[in-house]
C-alpha cells in the first residue's frame, strides 16, 4: 500500500487537514452517548483494513509532515526528549519493535535487513539509509530511541517497573495534550496521573496498573483518550502554553468548523523483550468540526457526549472556555435520532 504523503503544517500558518480517506479511518473514540473514565483496555489485534488498528504501528498521509514538526520542537526544546542511564537496553528494544513493524507492515517505504548484529536500515520517505550495529549506540547519529521515534508518528514513553510500580524514565513527547516529560520524568504511574480527576477516586488508575504490571510480551494492548485542541497543533505543551494557549479564546460560532478539534490518541502498550520495559505509544490524531460531521453519526455523538461531559472533566481538557460554543454549532447536526452502541 502506497501512501501519499501530504505537505502540511501544526503550527503558523495551519495547512494540516484529512483526506476523505483519512476521516474514514479517523480512530472515533465514543461507543456511547456519553463518555466517563474506564479501564478501557482491549487488545492490540489488527482491526479492518485501512483502520488504524490494522497494523500496530500505524503510518499514513501526516507521516513526513509529522516527522518535520517534531525535528522542528526537539530543536527549539531538546529536553523534548530525556532517557535516564539504565534505560538504554529498553531504548534498542524500542528500535527493534518499531523498525521491525514499519518494515514488515509497509515494504514499500521502508526495509530492514539483519546479518547478525549489523542492521541495515532503509526509510525512503524520510531519505535515511543508514547501517548500524544493534547495541552499540556509536554507530548511530542519535541514541537508539530518539533515532527511531524521529522516524516514526506518535509520542513515545519507556516506562521502567521494579518495587510493584511503573516508573517513567525515558521518553520522546513532542505531541502531547498540555502534559511535560521534562516535569514527569522519574515520577511513577500514580505520580504522574495525579492532575486527573475522578479517575482515582473509582478506582481507574489502581485497576489499570495492576493490568499493566502483568502485562505479557508478545501480547501488546490498546486504549484511546480524547481532548479537542484548537487549530490543528500537535506541540500543545505546557512548555509553548504561552504559544496555544490563548487560541482558546479565539472561538466563535463562525469559526468553530475550521479551527475546533477533536485530538484522539491511540494508546498502546507493549512488554519489551531484553529491558522488561514497557513502551507507551501515544499516536494523535487531529479531525476538525468540519470534517467530522460529514459523518453524521459522529456529528449526533460528539454532540452529545459534549455536552453532557462532567464538568471537573471538561475543565481538565481545557474546554471550558469554548465548550459551550462547540455544543451550540454542533447541535445543529444532531436530529435526534437514536444512536447504537458502539462505533
Ligand atoms: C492522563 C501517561 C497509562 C488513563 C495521562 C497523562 C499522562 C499519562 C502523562 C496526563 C496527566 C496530566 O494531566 O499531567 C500515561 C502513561 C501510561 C498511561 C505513560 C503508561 C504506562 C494509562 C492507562 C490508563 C490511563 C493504562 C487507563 C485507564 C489516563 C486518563 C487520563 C490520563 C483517564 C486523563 C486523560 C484526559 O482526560 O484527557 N496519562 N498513562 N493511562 N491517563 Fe494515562
Amino acid at each position: 500500500m502506497t501512501i501519499q504523503f501530504k505537505t502540511e503544517t501544526f503550527r503558523d500558518d495551519f495547512t494540516f487537514s484529512n483526506s476523505p480517506e483519512a476521516i474514514r479511518r479517523f480512530p472515533f473514540p465514543f461507543d456511547k452517548d456519553h463518555y466517563m473514565y474506564a479501564v478501557n483496555i482491549e487488545q492490540h489485534m489488527p482491526g479492518p483494513i485501512k483502520s488504524a488498528t490494522e497494523f500496530p504501528i500505524d503510518i499514513d498521509e501526516h507521516y513526513v509532515a509529522e516527522m518535520a514538526d517534531r525535528s522542528l520542537v526537539l530543536k527549539q526544546d531538546p529536553l523534548r526528549c530525556q532517557s535516564l542511564p539504565h534505560m538504554i537496553t529498553a531504548e534498542w528494544d524500542l528500535l527493534e519493535l518499531l523498525m521491525e513493524s514499519m518494515s514488515k507492515h509497509y515494504p514499500e517505504h521502508f526495509t530492514l535487513t539483519k546479518d547478525g548484529d549489523r542492521w541495515h536500515w532503509i526509510n525512503r520517505p524520510l531519505g535515511i539509509d543508514q547501517q548500524f550495529t544493534f547495541g552499540d549506540t556509536a554507530t548511530l547519529p542519535y541514541p537508539p530511541m530518539e533515532y527511531v521515534t524521529r522516524q516514526c508518528q506518535g509520542d513515545f514513553n519507556l516506562i521502567d517497573q521494579r518495587n510493584d510500580n511503573l516508573w517513567m524514565d525515558a521518553g520522546i513527547i513532542t505531541s502531547q495534550a498540555d502534559w511535560s516529560l521534562d516535569f514527569d520524568l522519574g515520577m511513577n504511574f500514580m505520580e504522574w496521573h495525579a492532575p486527573v480527576p475522578i479517575a482515582h477516586d473509582i478506582g481507574v488508575f489502581d485497576r489499570a496498573l495492576k493490568f499493566l504490571l502483568n502485562l505479557q510480551q508478545g501480547r501488546p494492548v490498546r486504549r484511546l483518550n480524547w481532548t479537542m485542541t484548537i487549530n490543528p497543533r500537535l506541540d500543545t505543551s505546557p512548555e509553548n502554553y504561552h504559544k496555544w494557549g490563548v487560541d482558546r479564546t479565539t472561538v466563535t460560532p463562525e469559526n468553530v468548523g475550521d479551527k475546533v478539534h477533536l485530538r484522539v490518541e491511540l494508546q498502546a502498550l507493549w512488554r519489551l523483550p531484553r529491558s522488561n520495559a514497557i513502551v507507551f505509544s501515544i499516536r494523535c490524531y487531529l479531525i476538525k468540526m468540519e470534517e467530522l460531521v460529514t459523518i453524521p453519526k459522529w456529528a449526533r455523538r460528539f454532540h452529545r457526549v459534549l455536552r453532557d461531559l462532567p464538568d471537573q472533566i471538561a475543565d481538565y481538557k481545557g474546554t471550558t472556555r469554548y465548550r459551550q460554543t462547540v455544543v451550540d454549532w454542533l447541535a445543529k447536526h444532531d436530529d435526534g435520532a437514536p444512536t447504537s452502541p458502539g462505533f
